[in-house]
């Protein structure tokens, strides 16, 4: 089987590791993918939202099946221009991917499923959500209603930073038309958990729990990131709490769906704050969340492409997940100055030393191979990832790893996993 991968991050080099180890795969492809993807992939340079490019290559080259991982493509109708021309493809329909590329459909969604969520208004007019906001108690939590690069949440603390955030939205145009329209909600208190799940529109399969690290430093201080690393199973995320999302969020949500004439199939990502007055939804999105992947693929046994195939027939209900018993954490180094701005082409050094290591994996998000180099070439650039026979080895070890790579300007976490 031949099968091309959509998208150049962490997240797609955990997808094509997890790939390459099938049985049933005779080539993988991966557009545009990156320095760490070339390696168990042909990289093919077609961007990641060519609609038209990626049909075109799919066909000349007979593509069996195409996993389209991230969400503008998504969002745009890949999955569609892919069927229209008799290609089978992996993730959610333009129609069942606006779960997340409009946060106004999700929370009505939720609304009118009863799908618990934090209270809200949805306003396309800037003086009609300032008085709203005269209403409100601080924090207030500010969203774009269209996709923003994961940037386009504004938490205030105080009315001026909300007035503030309305105004950059609406009236500045901070995320273009992405926030014409926006969401402003309650501001809930927990932990914030990620559970990512299977879904054929019909049977919903929740995959092992993780949390990640969204803030550029230690201690949650510093802008808002793509995420600077994760772990998976989350302590917080018990059975108990489980059976209550699956009966109350993960059902509900795939069901509503369906209802709406919209099924849902692919990888649902149910983003969930577990509140004291139980687990709320904070947001969905419409694929495998990144640097998330890169600790739950490590730990699935099944053969990916047996639960794509199941997924794409709608018949997941004929697959059993199977997951190693331990943990996996991943730690982003990033580039200086990331996530604003950032010097590229970087050598990066000790990647092999890293990986000769038991248990460690080093995915590639921003590099890129020249003349036999590996450089950097993003803000987020490697996902040191490790597994242990629980969280606090695995943790240890992927810090391990992390020592033996050095690039000019590198920058991580130190604290991933102590939440
Ligand atoms: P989103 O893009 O909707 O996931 O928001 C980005 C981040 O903002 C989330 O991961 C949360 O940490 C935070 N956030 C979003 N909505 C809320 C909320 N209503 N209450 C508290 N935190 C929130
Ligand atoms: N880790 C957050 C996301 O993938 O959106």
């Amino acid at each position: 089987m031949k099968i091309l991968v959509i998208g150049s991050g962490g997240r797609e080099h955990a997808i094509i590791r997890k790939l390459s180890e099938s049985k049933r795969i005779s080539h993988l492809y991966c557009a545009p993918g990156n320095g760490g993807i070339s390696k168990l992939a042909t990289c093919v340079n077609i961007k990641a939202t060519d609609i038209e490019a990626v049909v075109a290559f799919s066909k000349s080259e007979k593509i069996d099946m195409v996993f389209v991982a991230p969400d503008d493509p998504l969002a745009l109708g890949m999955v569609d221009a892919l069927e229209a021309n008799g290609i089978k493809a992996f993730g959610p329909r333009k129609s069942a991917a606006v779960l997340e590329a409009s946060k106004a459909f999700s929370k009505q969604l939720m609304k009118e499923y009863h799908i618990p969520t934090a209270s809200y208004e949805i306003f396309e007019n800037i003086d009609e959500a300032i008085l709203y906001l005269d209403t409100q108690k601080m924090p207030v939590v500010i969203k774009a209603d269209g996709l923003a690069l994961g940037k386009g949440v504004i938490i205030a603390e105080t009315h001026e930073e909300a007035v503030k955030a309305c105004q950059e939205m609406m009236s500045e145009h901070k995320f273009g038309d992405s926030g014409k329209k926006i969401v402003i909600e309650e501001f809930m208190k927990g932990k914030e958990v990620t559970v990512l799940a299977f879904t054929d529109g019909k049977t919903v399969y929740p995959m092992i729990s993780s949390q990640d690290h969204k803030r550029a430093y230690d201690n949650d201080e510093g802008l808002n990131t793509g995420g600077m690393g994760a772990f998976s199973p989350s302590r917080a995320y018990t059975d108990k709490i489980n059976e209550i999302c699956e009966r109350e969020i993960f059902i509900p949500t795939i069901k509503a769906m369906e209802k709406m004439g919209r099924p849902f199939k692919g990888v649902i990502y149910f983003g969930l704050m577990l509140t004291d007055d139980g687990p709320k939804v904070v947001e969905y999105n419409a694929r495998f969340g990144d640097p998330e992947t890169q600790v739950i693929l490590p730990l699935l046994k099944n053969d990916l492409v047996d639960i794509m195939e199941a997924i794409i027939e709608e018949r997941l209900d004929e697959i059993t997940l199977e997951w190693e018993t331990g943990a996996c954490a991943c730690i982003v180094l990033a580039s200086g100055g990331y996530p604003v701005s950032y010097e590229k082409g970087y050598e990066i050094k000790g990647i092999e030393h890293a990986e000769e290591m038991d248990d460690v994996i080093v995915f590639h998000a921003g590099t890129k191979e020249e003349h036999g180099i590996i450089v950097t070439n993003g803000g987020r650039v490697l996902g040191v990832t490790a597994k242990g026979k629980d969280l606090s080895s695995a943790i240890a070890r992927a810090y391990q790893a992390v020592e033996k790579i050095s690039f000019k300007d590198m920058h991580y976490r130190k604290d991933i996993g102590n939440k």
